[in-house]
């Protein structure tokens, strides 16, 4: 563990926090010096927020695997890096220890050269949640390709969209995956998509179920031909702290997904400093995100900052619910976890079916808890506490964000006060501020604001692929000088924060970020649709569900059999993950005179509250509201 980097009382964290925004640069400069590098900074940081340019540790080189591996092999050789539990429990679980890790991480990078992957490439890694997901990142953070990791949960349009955006070279994927009762045949979904995606030239497969896949000559080979015989020592590219480390897709108010870029140096310290101080790991502990790799906690949680720290992680193929919802509690025990992570959504799927399944387990070996993804209610707090931590573990709520790289607001382990719902406090290096529709500062206790950022920490990101004027847009031009998160937020008079949820045309469905533009889109890919809009409204599981109103060429006659054909398109544009859980289909929008789709007035008929709808004489036809109110569903 890195010890010198953890801090070990609040009281400490105070002064940690305020050395951090007095000196900003000696501050992080002191933390760069716990890591490898093959060569130092010139400057701790060089920045603005106009453009944006922020660069952190420039001049410094190094590569992140020989953090994340090499570093250890000394001290922690032959302790285990990683634990993997299948998704079926009768299933063998699988054991890595650093050195292990090390030797097929180098050897599968090996591979990625032969195959003609060299520094800068990108390659796109769909993959279950299986060791070999770990292992192809790593691997190409070795050789200095940049990963671009899909959630395998999306559909074949969705993965030719990030393939051709990324330009891809390689993709990775498995013939299929497990996720509790269902199988994916995630080769046929890559094939499908690949048919679009002329930039792949060589797809490696991973054979993890036996399914013998179609395999296409001249692009395709098998993940064990390959790995066989090849040496399992490769020496790590050299790489700058600012070149790219990965591309992970996103969702955002307008348009399409975009890219959010991460960088090797400052991820690197950013991600380790946050792990050790939020989940303040002892050498023996084990622990557990059972967030999947495929979104930027499994990246940041599960791979990046456990193993920078020499942690020993846990990975989950499977789902809380299989085989029964006590699945997760009986993980916990067998495996003697000491820091779990999950998502509120979860925890309220637990919840619904009742405690006896909590209670049939020990669970003492939990030492902290912690929540992300979306606002934990009051409700899931409680259940969490009593039933899963016995009232003896701390719950850390992370706030944070794909483009902040790392935990943003949190408690500490168990050195922070707690507040049910509340994330707590920035870590040091964090400067979040409230700010009103002014873009003024709102320094009163209490009061409900914009959440901002005024200045850089090391695991922002630092573009949007290929697009960096949409970066400067998304983030930095509706505030001059300040990162602006899309999230609204209250702070109360000590100083903690309590994030309320997006203000932008984010809807977050159990902890997964969907963009109502994009989903309008794949609905509009019906022929027989005219337009659409999409709101979130609230859902006792899952936070947020989606709800879409659609107008087609005259109100269709057997609704069943339209609404089928929608949810068709959003399965084939996106994935299941982003159905729509309402279509209503109504003869117009309310829109104003410039054509402006008014979502206040949608989102209220969504959450059933027709009681006040606010000014309507500004639209075009006021009275299709009324017919909307009259047809909700
Ligand atoms: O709205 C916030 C919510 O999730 C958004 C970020 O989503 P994503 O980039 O997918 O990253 C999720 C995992 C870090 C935020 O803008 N969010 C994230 N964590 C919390 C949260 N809302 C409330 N409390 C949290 N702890």
């Amino acid at each position: 563990m890195m010890k010198s980097l953890r801090i070990r009382s609040f009281e400490e964290y105070k002064e940690k926090y305020a050395l951090s925004v007095e000196n900003p640069e000696t501050f992080w400069g002191e933390i760069a010096e716990n890591f490898t590098w093959k060569e130092k900074w010139d400057q701790v940081l060089d920045w603005n927020f106009d453009e944006p340019k922020i660069n952190w540790f420039e001049g410094a080189k190094l590569n992140i695997t020989e953090n994340v591996l090499d570093r250890h092999l000394e001290k922690r050789g032959n302790k285990l890096a990683l634990i993997w539990e299948p998704n079926d429990p009768k299933q063998r679980f699988i054991r890595y220890t650093y050195r292990e890790l090390h030797e097929l991480v180098c050897q599968f990078a090996n591979v990625l050269k032969k195959k003609g992957v060299v520094k800068g490439d990108r390659v796109c890694i769909y993959l279950p949640m299986i060791p070999e997901l770990t292992i192809a990142m790593l691997a190409c953070a070795r050789i200095g390709a940049v990963h671009s990791v899909i959630f395998a949960g999306f559909s074949a349009n969705a993965i030719a969209d990030r393939v051709n955006d990324a330009q891809a070279k390689l993709v990775i994927t498995a013939d299929g995956l497990n996720r509790g009762a269902k199988q994916i045949p995630l080769k046929r979904v890559v094939d499908e998509a690949l048919e679009s995606c002329p930039s792949v030239k060589e797809v490696i497969v991973y054979d993890s179920l036996a399914w013998m896949p179609n395999m296409v000559a001249n692009r395709d080979s098998w993940w064990h031909e390959l790995v066989d015989n090849e040496s399992k020592v490769c020496e790590a590219e050299v790489m700058d702290a600012e070149d790219m480390l990965f591309i992970l897709y996103t969702s955002g108010s307008t348009g399409n997904p975009k890219g959010v870029v991460h960088t090797c140096g400052g991820y690197m310290v950013y991600t380790a400093y946050t792990f050790q101080n939020v989940y303040q790991c002892d050498e023996s502990d084990v622990y557990w995100s059972s967030a999947d790799i495929g979104w930027i906690t499994g990246h940041s949680y599960t791979v990046y900052g456990p193993l920078l720290t020499g942690a020993t992680v846990l990975m989950f193929e499977g789902v809380p619910t299989f085989p029964d919802p006590g699945r997760f509690w009986q993980v916990i025990d067998k495996h003697s976890v000491n820091q779990f992570l999950t998502a509120p959504t979860a925890l309220r799927s637990l919840m619904a079916h009742g405690e006896d399944h909590v209670l049939s387990y020990s669970l003492d070996s939990l030492k902290l808890l912690g929540t992300v993804g979306e606002p934990i209610n009051d409700e899931a707090w409680k259940w969490y506490h009593l039933h899963v931590g016995k009232e003896k573990c701390a719950i850390v709520d992370n706030w944070w964000q794909t483009e902040t790289g790392g935990i943003m607001i949190s408690g500490l382990g168990n050195i922070s006060p707690m507040k049910p719902t509340y994330a707590g406090f920035p870590l040091p290096g964090v400067q979040p501020v409230l700010l009103n529709q002014e873009g003024e500062e709102i320094q009163e206790a209490d009061v409900e604001g914009y959440l901002c950022m005024k200045f850089p920490w090391p695991g922002m990101l630092r573009t949007t692929y290929g697009d960096h004027e949409r970066c400067k847009a998304t983030y930095f031009s509706q505030y001059k000088g300040y990162y602006f998160s899309g999230d609204g937020a209250k702070r109360d008079k000590n100083g903690m924060y309590r994030i309320i949820g997006r203000i932008d045309d984010v809807i977050n469905v159990s902890g997964h970020r969907f963009g109502t533009a994009e989903i309008e889109n794949a609905i509009n890919t019906n022929s027989k649709v005219i337009e659409s809009a999409v709101v979130g409204f609230p859902h006792p599981v899952k936070g947020q569900s989606i709800y879409a109103f659609v107008v087609c060429e005259k109100l269709p006659e057997d609704p069943i059999q339209a609404r089928g054909a929608i949810v068709e398109s959003v399965v084939s544009q996106i994935g299941k993950i982003a159905l729509p859980e309402k279509i209503q289909f109504v003869t117009g929008l309310p829109k104003t005179r410039s054509g402006k789709i008014m979502r206040r007035i949608l989102r209220k008929i969504a959450e059933g509250d027709i009681s006040n709808l606010g000014d309507t004489s500004t639209l075009l036809d006021p009275l299709i509201v009324d017919e909307i109110v009259e047809s909700a569903l």
